[in-house]
């Protein structure tokens, strides 16, 4: 994975990741490695580290699967939080109100562009 000099990293690329799809990626920096995923939501692409925030782990049991049942949301396989698709805010589950660490990212030319973000 190669990174541009304002620390941006291709992940994916825009027609790969279908509207209710996900793909996930591995960030690094100075050694540190982070799990994280991008989402098509409804045709806006979001990225969050794979980390609930009720307890640090990663939410999906069945790999790169982190949509609920009916999709409406993102839902972690261990105790079934929901966060909202568009901001990662938990909505049921016992991290009620909390966030899920957004990735930055930009889209250039179809590709995906994501930075380490500021509390990883
Ligand atoms: S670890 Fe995710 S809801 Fe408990």
């Amino acid at each position: 994975m190669l990174e541009s000099a304002d620390g941006l990293l291709p992940v994916a690329r825009t027609d790969e990741i279908q509207p209710g799809h996900t793909k996930k990626f591995i960030l690094q920096c100075g050694g540190r490695e982070l799990e994280a995923f991008v989402l098509n939501h409804e045709g806006t692409f979001h990225a969050y580290l794979n980390r609930c925030c009720h307890i640090p782990m990663t939410m999906d049991w069945v790999e790169n699967q982190f949509r609920s049942e009916d999709g409406a949301h993102i839902q972690c396989a261990t105790h079934g939080a929901l966060y909202l698709p568009a901001t990662g805010e938990c909505v049921a589950g016992p991290p009620l109100g909390q966030c899920l660490t957004v990735v930055p990212i930009e889209v250039r030319d179809g590709t995906i562009l994501a930075r380490w973000p500021a509390d990883g």
